[in-house]
This record gives C-alpha cells, sequence and structure tokens, in this order.
C-alpha cells in the first residue's frame, strides 16, 4: 500500500465491488467524470476484475481513511507511455461525507508522489469538466497548471461543455501540505 498524510492508497479487493457500484451509480460522482449511463452491478464487477490485473499502460489503487480504514473513493494512472514517461490519472472521493476534509488533496498529492518517485514518470496530466470548480480549485491550488482546454467538448445535462486539461511535472512539485482534514 502507498502511505499519504491521511490517506492509503491500496489495491482493489473483490469486496469493494458494491461501493464501486453504488458511487458509479450517485449522480453527484457521474456529473464530473465521464461515464454517463447507469451501471449494472455485473459490469462494475467485471471492471473491477480487470482492474486488479497488473498492466503495463493502467494502475488502479483504492483510497482509504490513514484513520478507520474506510474505503472512500478510487484513483487511476492510466495511458502510461514509458519512453515519454506520462500518463492520464483521475479520482474521486465517492463518499460524499468525506468531502472538504483534505482526502482529496492527500489522494493527489500521494498519487503524484507515487508516479513521480516510485514509477519515474516525469510528467502527469488530468481532463477536468470546465464546471468542476472544486476538482480544479484542488488541483491547481496543488501546483497542477492549465496546459489547454477542449472546447464544447462533452454534453452534459442540455449543454456542451469544456474540458481543461490540467498537467503537473516532477521538477515543479510543491512540498507537502501542513494542514489536517
Ligand atoms: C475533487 C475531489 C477529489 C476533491 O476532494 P475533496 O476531499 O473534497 O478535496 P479537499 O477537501 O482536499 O479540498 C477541497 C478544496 O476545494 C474547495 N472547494 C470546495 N467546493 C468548491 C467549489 N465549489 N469551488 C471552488 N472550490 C471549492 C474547498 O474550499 C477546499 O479548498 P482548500 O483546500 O483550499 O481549503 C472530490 O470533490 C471529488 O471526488 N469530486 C468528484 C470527482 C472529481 O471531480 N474528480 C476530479 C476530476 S476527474
Amino acid at each position: 500500500m502507498i502511505a499519504g498524510e491521511h490517506v492509503i492508497l491500496r489495491a482493489f479487493e473483490r469486496e469493494d465491488a458494491e461501493r464501486c457500484y453504488r458511487w458509479m451509480n450517485d449522480p453527484s460522482i457521474v456529473r464530473t467524470l465521464k461515464s454517463r449511463y447507469p451501471i449494472a452491478f455485473s459490469n462494475e464487477a467485471e471492471w473491477l476484475e480487470r482492474a486488479m490485473v497488473p498492466s503495463p499502460t493502467e494502475r488502479h489503487f483504492a483510497i482509504e481513511r490513514k484513520d478507520d480504514r474506510a474505503h472512500i473513493g478510487n484513483a487511476s494512472i492510466d495511458e502510461i507511455d514509458w519512453v515519454s514517461r506520462t500518463a492520464s490519472f483521475g479520482l474521486f472521493i465517492g463518499e460524499p461525507g468525506a468531502w472538504n476534509r483534505g482526502f482529496g488533496s492527500d489522494a493527489i498529492h500521494t498519487l503524484v508522489r507515487f508516479a513521480f518517485d516510485e514509477m519515474n514518470l516525469q510528467k502527469l496530466r488530468i481532463h477536468v469538466f470546465d464546471y468542476n470548480e472544486r476538482a480544479k480549485h484542488v488541483l491547481l491550488s496543488r501546483g497542477f497548471v492549465q496546459e489547454g482546454k477542449l472546447a464544447r467538448e462533452f454534453f452534459r445535462e442540455g449543454a456542451y461543455h469544456d474540458i481543461v486539461i490540467l498537467s503537473i511535472f516532477r521538477d515543479t512539485i510543491p512540498h507537502a501540505p501542513e494542514s489536517q482534514p
């Protein structure tokens, strides 16, 4: 497992399927992700089975609180390019009760440190819907920079939305925060 200050990133287990299924069908989570249609439990369980198998191009993690070891979200590093040493990533805190308590920031910081210090990647990027103000705030305040914008890239809730591309580079990563959740 990978220890952050307030969270732990660990491998998925089959027992995580029910929570993942619930989160991937929660409109408040799904509106910030590219997932669009309701997901059947069997499809989510199949996704989880695949996510548990090590892949050269993607890695998946369950996010746990460090204090009570509750599984509160998921994170992925994907599109890994071992020549250019770049990758994409995504994550969510699925339990709304755990939002705005510092867990998301620490999960991002922990994932970024692992990608740079252990996987020897040199750049990570993430796509965020322009209307996802919380994610943009967290990422920009954690050292990410906006590299570009895909205009009218995604249709959601009856309108087209821009997607911003936020990136962080190993040689500009900021130091760990001092804050407590
Ligand atoms: C984005 C996400 C990971 C952040 O996790 P979190 O645990 O809630 O974040 P934190 O508690 O670490 O930080 C929240 C910060 O956002 C700020 N914030 C909250 N709501 C906000 C809003 N509507 N607009 C701007 N900032 C906001 C808080 O004030 C806090 O800022 P601070 O650290 O400077 O005080 C989480 O909300 C989430 O999973 N969202 C759904 C999925 C998602 O958006 N994933 C990322 C894009 S793929």
